[in-house]
């Protein structure tokens, strides 16, 4: 704020409350000259219409004090909070201030509530109870919309809930997926293989995943499939996760595992993308989120069993 606008309100503020008293004094010394008329009522003098006459009755005291209340209220608050120029009151409040305390208040609280759970590792987390707890809020306001609210995906995203994993199980892995994000980059062979050469590959495909299929269609498959897609889905099929390659012989699909949907699979390619949730969520709230993730999976959860069963040994203990 410039000099000018300093003084300006002091002199404005300061000044309209000064006249404003000096005009409570000057009134309430004014004296007007009154009659007194036969039924006791003092009047001003004046009449009107004949008979209408004004009466002079004084402000009540209690109503003036109203008005000094106002004013001694006013100088008060101007000397405690913010009101004069530049003035930052006795107080020191300012609106900015006590915002930035109230989100700093709420940053220590939440650091407090994970100051214990940020020396665990991820294993640990997992079978944490209110880690998990945290976790599964967390999930339910950032993931649910793709994977679905019991994490058990939908067409295109995949079910967080089971066993297979396409990045990496280990919780590392998961901890990366999630932070990082994913693109999957599966190409289009449409036009190298031909749509028989897609047909034949896709029949392969299948029978990886130990469906029936006809046995001369899947071994010309799996010719083509040894020299295109062995490269990123192991010559097994047992997938590549740096890649994100999926394993083909779990029977357990993204995008569908009807000969229809693999062959588009194949035909058109797929780039499925997990969005970064590093700049959206945080580290330490991935790691939260991550041990719910890892809390489902039959490893931890066998291992929240023991800590429960232990635990309860511990209280029946004398
Ligand atoms: C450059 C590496 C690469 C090559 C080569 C490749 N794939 Fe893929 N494939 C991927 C990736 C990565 C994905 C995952 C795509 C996604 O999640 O969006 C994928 C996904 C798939 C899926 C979808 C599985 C599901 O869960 O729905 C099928 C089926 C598949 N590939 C079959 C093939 C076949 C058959 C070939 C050979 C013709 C092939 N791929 C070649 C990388 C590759
Ligand atoms: C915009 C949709 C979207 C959101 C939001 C999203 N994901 Fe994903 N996620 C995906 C897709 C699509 C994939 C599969 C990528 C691919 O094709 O490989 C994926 C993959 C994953 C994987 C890898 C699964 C595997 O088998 O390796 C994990 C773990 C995961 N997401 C966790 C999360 C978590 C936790 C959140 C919330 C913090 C989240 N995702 C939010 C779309 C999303």
């Amino acid at each position: 704020m410039s000099t000018f606008w300093h003084w300006y309100i002091i002199v404005l503020t300061v000044g309209s409350l000064i006249v404003t008293a000096w005009f409570l004094v000057w009134s309430s010394k004014l004296r007007v000259q009154s009659t007194k008329e036969e039924d006791g009522s003092e009047t001003t003098g004046h009449v009107w219409d004949g008979d209408l006459r004004e009466l002079n009755n004084p402000l009540p005291r209690w109503w003036l004090g109203l008005f000094w209340i106002t004013i001694v209220f006013s100088v008060g608050y101007l000397i405690l909070y913010p009101g004069l120029g530049r003035w930052d009151g006795v107080l020191d409040w300012s609106q900015e201030k006590q915002y930035r305390q109230e989100m700093e208040t709420a940053r220590e609280a939440f650091e407090a509530r994970f100051a214990e759970l940020a020396a665990m590792d991820l294993e640990q987390l997992a079978v944490n109870d209110r880690a998990v707890e945290m976790g599964r809020n967390l999930y339910a306001h950032n993931c649910s919309t793709c994977h679905g609210s019991d994490a058990r995906g939908a067409t295109g995203y995949p079910n967080l809930a089971d066993d297979h994993w396409i990045w990496g199980s280990a919780p590392q892995q998961v901890y990366q997926t999630i932070l990082g994000g994913r693109r999957a980059a599966m190409p289009a062979f449409g036009e190298a293989l031909g749509e028989q050469g897609v047909t034949r590959t896709a029949v392969y495909v299948q029978q990886l995943a130990g469906k029936p299929v006809d046995a001369a269609m899947a071994a010309a498959g799996r010719q083509q499939y040894q020299q295109v897609c062995a490269a990123c889905h192991g010559a097994e099929g047992k997938g590549n996760p740096v890649l994100g390659a999926p394993d083909l012989t779990a029977g357990v699909y993204t995008y569908g595992g009807d000969l229809d949907t693999i062959r588009a699979t194949i035909r058109s390619g797929r780039n499925g993308v997990m969005p970064a949730q590093e700049g959206l969520i945080g580290e330490t709230r991935t790691r939260l989120v991550t041990a719910y993730i890892l809390s489902m999976q039959d490893r931890f959860a066998a291992e929240s069993a023991d800590d429960a069963s232990a635990e309860g040994q511990r209280t029946e203990a004398p």
